[in-house]
Parts: C-alpha cells; structure tokens; sequence
C-alpha cells in the first residue's frame, strides 16, 4: 500500500507559513560537517528522507551524529581524514543529490564502498559524475548502463584535474570539488550556465580557500574544514509548490516565511514573475552565507511564456510546478533546452505531461521541452506520480483549479523533501486528504 493524495476542487491559499529546510543545503551541511574538525550544528535540517540517508551514511562511516530535537543535527567532525569503511553498502534511498556527490567523497578514501539507492535511483545516470572522477584516477565500477549500484575502489592516488562540464549539474560540480580536498595538486571545475552553489559557498564558509572567477571553481587538495554552525533556509523548491498554488487559486494571500533566495534557485519566482505573478520579496536579508527573504503571493492571472534559456538551470527543480501555472495560464508556454528533466525522479517532461492530459490539458512534448496550452480549469482525474514527489505536490495544486477531485497515486517519496507537505497545505487551505 502507498499513499493516495485526494485532493477536492477549489479553495484558496492563506496565512502564514514556513516550509521545511533547503533539501540541497541540508545534505551539504551533513557532508561538510562529518568532514570538518570540531563540532558542527545544524539548524533548520530538512528531516526528509533524503537527507536523513546522507547522515545514515556518514554514521556508517563513523561519525557521531545526533538529532537532538527536530530539524536539529550536531555532527562531531572526524576531519578528512577520519572516515572509516562502512560496514555494509550505503543505501542512498531516491536521493541522486546524496549518491552523486558521495562519489566525490568515497573516490578519495582507503577503503572500498558500495552506494546503492531505490528503484527510481537504480534507473538515473552515474556516468556523468564517475567518468570525471576517472580522469581524476578514481576507481567506480557502475551497472552496465552506467546506473548504480556503484562499487567504488578506495585507495586510489587522486590528482587534481581541469574539469569542463558539458551538462550544466551542480552535482557533477559539487562531485568533483569534493573529490578535489584529497586530490594532489589543484581541481577547477568550470560549468556551461550558472548552477546552484551552496557547495562553493559551504566551503568557503567551513574555512576553505576556494577561488570562483566566473563560471570557474577552484581548490587544492590537503586543506582543512572547520565545524561551524549552520543555519538551513526554508526551501525554496518546497515554496514553489505554494507559489504556484496561491498564484492559480483566486482570493489567495499566503506569507512564506525565511526562504532561501540564493540567486543561483530563483528562476521559478523570476518564470513566475514573467507570467503575471504577484510574488513580492520582503525583507531580504542574509543568514550563514546564504540570502533569504520572506515571500508575499497573492493570486495573479497569469499569460503563457517562452521561458528564458537562462533560467532553466536556475529553476531545474521547480518546473512540474511550473507546469501547472502554465497550464491555467492564458495562451501557451514553451519551455526548450531542458532535457535534464528527463533524468530527474522521474522523466518529468512525460509524466508531467501524462497527468496534463489526464486533467484535459493540451500539450506537446519535445525531446527537450513541452508546449502547454492553458486553459480555465483541470478537469477531474486521477494522476500516476511515478513515485516522484515534485510531480504529486504539483497536482495536488492543480486541484485549487479544477472542476472535481484530483486523485494522485504513489505519494509516498513526498517524504523525501517535504514531511507533512499535506498537512500545512490543508492549513492553508488546500482541501488534501492522505489515504
Ligand atoms: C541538486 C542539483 C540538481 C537538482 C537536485 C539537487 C544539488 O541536480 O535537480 O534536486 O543539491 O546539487 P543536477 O545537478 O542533476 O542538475
């Protein structure tokens, strides 16, 4: 049995609320953490299961890690040195951020480590992160079609490398820097677009001397991270399911409070913004390296767009939701240039564009894009989420504007980004029930 989300017609978002913690930096601040020397302390932690595998991990590997209370973590650094073989193989769960970037980290270690992850990680993409490990002289055995599980071998000499990135991942780059702290000599990694860089930032922030010039990263091997306390944003990949679904709904007025606004995730209030929406930021300010504000949405009516090439990576999470305001947008959005998404949970361009259609929206799939027609409302139906949680919290939306409920179906990798997503969403108004 898996959770159904069944989601009744109409209803509007309001009140005031924070979503769970930034999913990309909580994973950071545990891999961070466990690598530094002294005691790290984390604040505003997203308890999802994702990111409770990367601590799982590194427990595996030795380090003492505790959760005190919820969405608190203290992590008793082991320095880069410290890790030990874990004794079994580390289970990343649905987590691609997790085994990715673990990859940079085991390629450096002593001894040997299997990373395995669940059926939707057992079908995504390893090479792009293990092929320049190589060139590194890291060792990472992968399935035949380049899927985990992934053997990595420990006890390889690594050596700093001049990485040109061909697809625009801040996890292949984050992979890669990673690997760069036990590599002789220096690592630079320069990406095609602009990507997600808490990475760089976290560094830098743990005490690192890392050098960014552009679109360029780097760093040499042999340094020292120091523990630190963190203080984790709330997600702004979680917000988006609430900016879209006050944007659609009429008579909505929802605060988000304390969302990270690092400019290298806003694309989706920028995509947002072009349509129409009413999305105000509010008293911008700065917490532990990262920009946060607070986000005011009211329901706006929005217009279908070509969506800017350059914001693609910069919103490459956020586009099932996106896909929802287009399709109650007036006209047609395009959206091109985004094959990534169809190696993300799921192959988001088709199921997005499967459970369009179950609710009567017309739109077209390219090999990298779609092409939405907007419309009044979704009709009643039921949706396949493929297991991916981005697609269900996107529907359950859509049933702010629809005619009758919105059934969606295997609901339960919601817990991997976003606990008690259905929860705060009937509070604000979203008439949800969990079966
Ligand atoms: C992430 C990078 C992105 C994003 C993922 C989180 C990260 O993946 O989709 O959810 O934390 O580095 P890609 O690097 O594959 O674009």
């Amino acid at each position: 049995m898996t959770t159904t989300f069944s989601v009744e017609p109409g209803g509007a978002l309001r009140g005031d609320l924070r979503v769970p913690g930034d999913k990309s930096i909580s994973h950071r601040s545990i891999m961070f953490g466990a690598l530094a020397e002294g005691r790290t302390r984390v604040s505003g932690f997203l308890d999802g299961e994702d990111c409770l595998a990367t601590l799982a991990a590194f427990q595996a590997m030795g380090v003492p890690i505790e959760r005190p209370e919820r969405q608190t973590v203290t992590i008793e650094g082991v320095g880069l040195a410290g890790l030990r073989k874990p004794p079994a193989p580390l289970d990343m769960g649905n987590s691609g951020t997790a085994m990715r970037l673990m990859c940079g980290v085991l390629a450096g270690q002593p001894f040997d480590s299997v990373l395995v992850g669940d059926a939707s990680l057992s079908r995504r993409p390893m090479r792009r992160v293990t092929d320049p490990l190589a060139a590194m002289g890291a060792r990472i055995d992968t399935g035949e079609d380049g899927t985990p599980p992934l053997h990595v071998h420990g006890g390889q000499r690594l050596r700093g490398f001049l990485h040109t990135l061909t697809v625009a991942s801040a996890q292949v780059k984050s992979a890669l820097l990673l690997a760069g702290l036990w590599s002789d000599g220096e690592t630079c990694v320069t990406e095609p677009a602009p990507t997600r860089d808490h990475t760089e930032r976290m560094l830098v922030g743990f005490g690192y001397d890392l050098q960014r010039d552009g679109r360029r990263s780097c760093l040499r091997g042999g340094g020292r991270l120091v523990g630190r306390a963190v203080e984790v944003p709330a997600d702004i990949s979680s917000a988006a399911f609430f900016l879209v679904g006050a944007s659609i709904a009429e008579g909505s007025d929802l605060l988000l409070r304390h969302v990270g606004m690092n400019p290298t995730r806003t694309g989706a209030i920028d995509i947002l913004r072009l349509m129409g929406a009413a999305i105000e930021v509010l008293d911008e300010r700065e917490i532990g390296g990262e920009p946060v504000a607070d986000l005011r949405v009211r329901s706006a009516p929005l217009q279908g767009i070509r969506i800017p090439q350059e914001l693609v990576p910069l919103a490459i999470d956020e586009f099932p939701a996106l896909f929802v305001a287009a399709a109650c947008a007036e006209g047609e959005t395009v959206l091109a240039g985004a094959e990534e998404l169809r190696v993300k949970e799921s192959d988001r361009i088709q199921v997005m564009a499967d459970g369009l259609s179950a609710l009567g929206v017309r739109c077209e799939v390219r090999p990298d894009g779609i092409r939405i027609h907007g419309q009044a409302a979704f009709e009643s139906g039921t949706i396949a989420s493929h297991g991916d949680h981005r697609v269900a919290m996107s529907f359950a939306m859509a049933a702010l504007r629809a005619s009758g409920p919105i059934v969606i179906e295997d609901c339960d990798n919601v817990a991997t980004s976003f606990p008690g997503f259905a929860g705060l969403a009937a509070d604000a108004g979203l008439g949800i029930r969990v079966l």
